[in-house]
């Protein structure tokens, strides 16, 4: 299935292409292409370099895999079920070993999900962020330390048909995808106000 974005304006045919399905397919996912996610994580960029990001990877019928399902909330594992590699996405929440906070880690973590998103979509494979799982269990299945906060799931494998879907989530699944206006977050001037970089071209 495709659901391409409406894009306005050109942009990356992965990014018009990319999308979060729920109806994945069993076909397993191969280990080298796990691999190249993993390292266009790796190479993202982060503040001072601190590369905060960390990932529990299972696979369908491993024992990581069935503990990263166990944390998902219901809403989730209804369709979670179908997809063959589940990533739980940590982050390191402390620098250098101080107690100073580092407020930008989960941007970090972020953007290099944002890099390991994109490897995907080159390989085929289509991502789909979850914040619907319990942050805490995760914790105690995983043994995570506590500088270290669990900060999303990503279920990651091949597109499947929709019919595999419960009925309900079908009607999702075909649903358009919706974007804000460029005015509701492009600015100038002050905050809120529409640059004009967008009405100078439409
Ligand atoms: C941080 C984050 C958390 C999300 N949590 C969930 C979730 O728990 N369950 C779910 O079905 N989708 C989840 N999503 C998917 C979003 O609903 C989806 O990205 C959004 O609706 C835009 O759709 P698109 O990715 O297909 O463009 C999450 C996405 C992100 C980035």
């Amino acid at each position: 299935m495709i659901k391409e974005a409406t894009n306005i304006y050109p942009m990356h045919d992965l990014l018009k292409k990319r999308w979060s399905p729920r109806a994945f397919s069993d076909l397993p996912v191969e280990k080298e292409k796990i691999r190249s996610l993993l390292e266009a994580a790796r190479w993202s960029p982060s503040a001072a370099n601190m590369q905060p990001w960390r990932f529990m990877i299972g696979f369908k019928g491993d024992n990581t895999y069935e503990k990263i399902f166990d944390t998902l909330a219901e809403g989730n594992k209804v369709w979670v079920h179908l997809c063959p590699v589940l990533m739980l996405v940590v982050g390191k929440n402390v620098i250098n070993d101080t107690n100073e906070h580092y407020s930008v880690f989960k941007y970090d973590v972020g953007q290099s999900v944002a890099h390991l998103t994109f490897q995907a979509m080159e390989l085929g494979l289509m991502v789909h962020q979850m914040s619907g799982f319990d942050p805490l269990k995760s914790t105690e299945h995983f043994g995570i330390p506590s500088k270290f906060e669990p900060l999303t799931v990503l279920a990651v494998g091949y597109i499947g048909e929709v019919d595999r879907l419960p009925e309900n989530l079908k009607v999702r699944e075909l649903s358009q995808r919706s974007r804000n206006e460029f005015s509701d977050f492009v600015f100038m001037n002050t905050f809120g106000e529409t640059s004009s970089v967008l009405s100078e071209n439409l």
